[in-house]
């Protein structure tokens, strides 16, 4: 069943992204609607592989490809040059050439490392994403941010590369670790609390079918937050303006990320406590009313996700939150949310005031 289609209209790099429930096995048919031929290497993982190769390599094969797996080992510790080079190693001897392209089957971490090994194999071949968690279906899917982490930080390697289409199935997330799920979830509320008002009360009023993973909600969800986010990447491909604001929740997230040396809380959850925060600074400059405020940490919770920040010492918070030279020349660009579904960019200089309204005392 295919319910959606999303158009992420980026001049000759436009893509559609198809969804549905239980339409995995149109990969083969869509990679033909795309013109793509030649060799597929489906770039994998040891989890997600077991569950959904089969079914992909089935379709691919009816539509007449020639399939080669990739299977990586299964993690964010993987996403570097490493793996990066046994994804290589696998199209090298699989004989990959120009006329060939790549799945990429599983998380953002599969997406991004297959992205990246696509934009440089032979200078750039085709790749189609089949995102299997929902973090990945409504974020990392969109935008064509590729790449892998160095030892000294996250996503420094990469390359701004679209794929030639997207094909979501919101039936593999039956198979999706629950806490990795309601993460998802974290990602969905922040399209609805600064870009979309009429979401953000589909949300509200859904939250339960959406705990449930009824297939129609989930579809909806998805699908509108894929066309959210499309519509800021339009306008802002490569990050100089408006799309900043899907940093919503993600400036203290990163933070509360960073301090807890990404252990503890998984990136959706981190978000999640970001975004209750950002509407606490919304409210308190009166940007939001404290109605507003209370919805949004109402979602939060009803979602299962946590909403305080962990406790260090103010000192720490601002130490992460600084870490970059225009943070500590210029202020920090925080996005607010301006009532429900807006939002307005600030520049905030004092970070122990933003800190105090937070709770986080020296
Ligand atoms: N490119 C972007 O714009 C962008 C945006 C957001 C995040 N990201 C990146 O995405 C990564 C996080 O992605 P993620 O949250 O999807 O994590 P992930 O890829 O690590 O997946 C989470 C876990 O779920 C497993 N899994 C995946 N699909 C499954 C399924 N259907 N059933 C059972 N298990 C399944 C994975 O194997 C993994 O163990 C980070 O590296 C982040 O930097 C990129
Ligand atoms: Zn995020």
């Amino acid at each position: 069943m295919i319910a959606e289609k999303i158009r992420v209209a980026l001049d000759e790099r436009s893509y559609d992204i198809e969804m549905g429930a239980g339409n995995l096995d149109r990969i083969g048919s869509l990679c033909r609607e795309v013109g793509l031929s030649g060799t597929a290497a489906v770039v994998s993982n040891t989890t997600v592989a077991p569950l959904y190769y089969e079914t992909v390599r089935l379709s691919m094969e009816r539509a007449g490809y020639r399939v080669v797996p990739v299977t990586l080992p299964d993690g964010e510790g993987y996403k570097n040059s490493a793996t990066l080079n046994l994804i290589y190693d696998g199209l090298v001897d699989a004989s990959l050439d120009r006329g060939s392209f790549i799945l990429a089957l599983g998380g953002g971490v599969i997406g991004d490392m297959a992205g990246f090994a696509a934009a440089s194999y032979l200078r750039g071949i085709p790749f189609v994403q089949i995102p299997t968690t929902l973090l990945s279906q409504v974020d990392s899917s969109v935008g064509g941010k590729t790449g892998i982490n160095h030892p000294r930080g996250k996503n420094l390697i990469g390359a701004f590369y679209q794929p030639k289409a997207v094909l979501i199935d919101v039936a593999t997330l039956d198979t999706l670790p629950e806490r990795e799920f309601l993460s998802g979830l974290g990602e969905i509320v922040k399209y609805g609390a600064v870009l979309d008002g009429g979401f953000f009360d589909f949300l509200e009023t859904n939250a339960k079918l959406l705990l449930a993973r009824d297939k129609e909600a989930l579809i909806q969800a998805v699908s509108r937050s894929c066309a959210i986010k499309a519509k800021v990447v339009a306008e802002d491909e490569r990050e100089g303006g408006v799309r900043a604001v899907l940093n919503y929740g993600h400036t203290l997230g990163h933070a509360v990320e960073t301090l807890t040396g990404y252990t503890r809380y998984l990136h959706g959850e981190a978000v999640a406590i970001g975004m209750v925060q950002a509407a606490r600074i919304s409210q308190h400059y009166g940007f939001c009313s404290q109605a507003d405020r209370e919805r949004i940490e109402a979602l939060v919770v009803a979602l299962g996700l946590p909403t305080e920040l962990p406790s260090f010492p103010a000192r720490q918070y601002r130490e992460a939150l600084s870490h970059d030279k225009k943070v500590r020349d210029k202020g920090l660009l925080f996005i607010c949310n301006q009532g429900i579904g807006a939002y307005r960019m600030e520049r905030l200089t004092d970070l122990g005031a933003l800190l105090e309204i937070c709770g986080i005392g020296e």
